[in-house]
């Protein structure tokens, strides 16, 4: 399978009006596979392992989830929208990462992904029951594409506020009184994942799940050396999705960076935010606006220290849109908003991370000194 230029009439560059991104120069990567197994429908849910699932539920429950299911071993999370859980936690000797789930379009996607890849399609142990085929990457998470046999009915919203402008006036007579209570989560966003081995797994992805790129980030003054980070949405055709379901950038490390989840409007953030600050929860960075995706974004530790974003207002793209290009720098990661943390940026040095840099230096991966002073340079631009 081979990408391929997607270029054309019909195909817009919105980019350029919405911030100062050009596209692709000639012979850049196309951003999508000419010919995926299949196209994914959507992110489901995302796997970790934890010790302690009493603590992990009381976080959840701070920060806006609802109980799916629970037993021993597992808890399973979910927002107010209908359909899948969007996280699962099973007991587990330490805390970690293990890998993303995608809905299939259709229950014969699963067959035609199986074949393709010489995988099977098994039955996975969901709420309700569903089949999946689970595939390794080429970073080494295990990905599954799932297709559940039940969905979730909806549960009730958080109203969005009716807000008055300058000059609309929406509410009168009315106060505006945001609850003070969790934001309550409506449906999983994206997930980022950190990889050494950036070019190979974007691949993966664009022609195994049909994935499409949105943006392109390079380092500055290395752009002939291609992308170093890329946000990926679902082909879904003319129906608008979110800018990035899945963010991949290159690292020293292999691991899970953050995951998002939307909530209904600003307040919901704010108001949720405050709530979780009053409990002793940290703040990672927020609240701002992104640029690429352009979410208001407010960035939290859970008591593992995994990020989780709340975000809402995101941009949403059909497949008609070819991919934007743009140096990485720490100053591009908002349009407003307090000053990037080093705790978001990962930039406080530690063993582990020292470690993991002299292993990606030494090993048959795409990191190599040129591209770790332009990822250092990047992060304090
Ligand atoms: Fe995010």
């Amino acid at each position: 399978m081979s990408h391929t230029p997607v270029g054309g009439a019909g195909l817009r560059t919105p980019h350029q009006d919405l911030h100062s991104e050009p596209g692709a120069l000639r012979g850049e990567h196309p951003g999508r596979s000419r010919n995926p197994a299949v196209k994914v429908a959507d992110l489901a849910w995302l796997e970790f392992e934890k010790p302690d699932l009493d603590r992990a539920e009381v976080f959840a429950r701070d920060f806006g989830f609802q109980i799916a299911a629970r037993t021993e071993r597992q808890l399973w999370l979910r927002g107010t929208f209908a359909g899948s859980p969007c996280m699962v936690i099973r007991r587990g000797q330490a805390s970690r990462f293990i890998g993303p789930a995608f809905h299939a379009a259709e229950r014969a996607d699963l067959d035609r992904l199986a074949h393709a890849t010489g995988s099977d399609v098994r039955d996975i142990d969901v709420p309700g029951g569903g089949r999946a085929v689970v595939l390794l990457d080429p970073s080494g998470f295990p990905v599954r594409v799932v297709h559940c046999a039940e969905h979730l009915p909806a549960l009730p919203e958080q109203q969005p506020l009716i807000l008055n402008t300058g000059t609309e006036h929406r509410r009168t007579n009315t106060a505006q009184r945001p609850p003070r209570e969790p934001s309550r989560i409506q449906r999983l966003g994206h997930v980022v994942l950190e990889t050494r081995v950036f070019t190979r797994a974007l691949d993966w992805y664009l022609d195994t799940l049909g994935m499409i790129v949105s943006d392109f980030l390079f380092l500055d003054g290395q752009r002939e050396r291609g992308p170093t980070m890329a946000f990926i949405r679902c082909d879904q055709g003319s129906t608008p999705v979110d800018h990035h379901t899945l963010a991949l950038h290159l690292g020293p490390g292999t691991g899970y960076v953050h995951s998002a989840y939307q909530v209904t409007d600003l307040d919901a953030i704010a108001a949720g935010g405050e709530y979780l600050a009053e409990r002793g929860y940290r703040r990672s960075w927020g609240i701002g606006r992104h640029i690429q995706g352009s979410q208001l974004f407010d960035y939290w530790r859970d008591p593992d220290r995994f990020m989780l974003e709340h975000f809402a207002d995101g941009d949403l793209f059909s497949c008609d849109l070819e991919p934007g290009w743009a140096p990485m720098s720490a100053s591009g990661l908002a349009q407003w908003g307090p000053p990037v943390t080093r705790d978001f940026l990962g930039a406080d040095p530690s063993p582990a991370k020292l470690r993991d840099v002299m292993r990606a230096l030494r090993g048959d991966n795409e990191l190599d000194p040129a591209r770790l002073l332009g990822l250092m340079k990047a992060m304090s631009s």
